[in-house]
């Protein structure tokens, strides 16, 4: 396809993989896409993409592909020679990761280093996203009233966030060492009606989703104190698009500027279900919480603001009833 840009994305099927495909794909982008190869097929979120009239096969194309891989990626560098390679794959499950540190650390770190050095010896023009997380600032009190920056000190305290860390300083080496176009995006967790089941939003929207229609009693759950600044990932995918679009490769917070706990979403959840107190339904569970965790996330999204000219545009409390809604009409259906 000549006069349009392409973009490679791995983890194309996962919740924000799925958000970019379509953002790229409605800017006139060929996309190709690059997914695990699984034993149950694992396209859920792309499938209408992929079967749709208006996407020409040319213009959405999926790859097998894995982040132990290097050679993979060298090829699909040879074969096209993208524009954009956004890197989302990733074990990413903070809990899981200190059940399976090896693998995690694996395909997080070492997955990215090989796609950083086949970008410099084989398309040293294109531009690289990394998927950087706020699970990096751990439990560091560096943050001002307005929560954590790109300077903020970072002391991850889970194997998922260490990994993560490895890779974001990686992908500054690769940026200053050899004037590769390589930018982090530093994102709070967002969410969404595709959100994997096993993240904390989404087992509530989909409990009391249960709840509500009589299929479930019981909603089981970890520490309720921790705070998270939540945002919609339809929204964090254009600012990743944006980043790229800079003249050089950078950091960026990005965020909504609000923090809640755990707790305070269940309390949106359940009042929007019509359920009355979370209370009737949550038992704790002690084999929920983690070895180690991340109390307190609030981001300063200042940079993304000005330089990018992102904004969020949905609330916590619209994000957890747009969830509801989803999971209400699909399990109901
Ligand atoms: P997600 O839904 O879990 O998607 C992750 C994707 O990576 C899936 O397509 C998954 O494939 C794929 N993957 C996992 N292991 C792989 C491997 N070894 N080789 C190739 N592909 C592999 O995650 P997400 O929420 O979209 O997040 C996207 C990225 O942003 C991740 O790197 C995540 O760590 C990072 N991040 C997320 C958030 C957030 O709040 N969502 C915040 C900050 C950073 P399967 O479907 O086969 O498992
Ligand atoms: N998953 C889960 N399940 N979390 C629970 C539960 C439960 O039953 N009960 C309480 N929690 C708490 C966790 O202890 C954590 O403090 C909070 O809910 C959020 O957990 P997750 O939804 O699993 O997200 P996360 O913050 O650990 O990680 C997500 O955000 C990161 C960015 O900050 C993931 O998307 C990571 O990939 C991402 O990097």
């Amino acid at each position: 396809m000549s006069g349009c840009k392409t973009a490679i994305i791995t983890g194309v099927n996962g919740q924000d993989g799925s958000y970019l495909a379509e953002l790229l794909l409605s800017k006139g982008y060929r996309v190709i896409g690059l997914k695990r190869r699984t034993s149950t097929i694992n396209t859920g979120r792309i499938d209408h993409i992929y079967i749709s009239d208006k996407v020409s096969q040319a213009q959405f194309k999926l790859h097998y592909y894995d982040l132990s891989d290097g050679s993979a990626v060298c090829n699909l560098l040879s074969k096209y020679q993208p524009d954009e390679f956004y890197n989302l794959a990733a074990q990413s499950h903070v809990a899981v990761s200190f059940e399976i540190p090896e693998y995690t650390s694996d395909g997080i770190a070492g997955g990215t280093l090989k796609i950083l050095d086949a970008i410099k010896n084989i398309s040293p023009k294109t531009r690289f996203y990394q998927a950087s997380s706020s699970e990096m600032f751990g439990d560091s009190t560096d943050y001002g009233s307005n929560g954590y920056t790109e300077e903020s000190r970072m002391l991850p305290v889970s194997p998922y966030a260490v990994a993560k860390l490895h890779a974001h300083h990686m992908t500054r080496v690769y940026r200053q060492a050899y004037g590769i176009h390589a930018s982090s995006g530093i994102l709070f967790n967002h969410e969404s009606p595709r959100r994997g089941e096993t993240f904390v939003t989404r087992k509530i929207t989909m409990a009391a989703a249960r709840i509500k229609l009589g299929l479930q009693s019981k909603l089981l759950l970890g520490n309720l104190d921790a705070k998270r600044d939540w945002g919609f990932a339809g929204d964090y995918v254009e600012a990743m698009w944006m980043m790229l679009q800079q003249p050089i490769g950078d950091d960026y917070v990005v965020s909504t500027g609000k923090t809640y706990s755990v707790r305070e979403f269940l309390e949106v959840v359940f009042d929007h279900a019509g359920l009355g107190s979370y209370e009737k339904y949550v038992e704790i569970d002690p084999r929920l919480f983690r070895p180690n965790e991340v109390p307190y996330l609030l981001g300063d999204s200042t940079k993304s603001r000005k330089l990018l000219g992102w904004e969020p545009k949905t609330s916590m409390a619209d994000l957890a009833r747009m969830m509801y809604d989803g999971d209400l009409q699909l399990i109901g259906a």
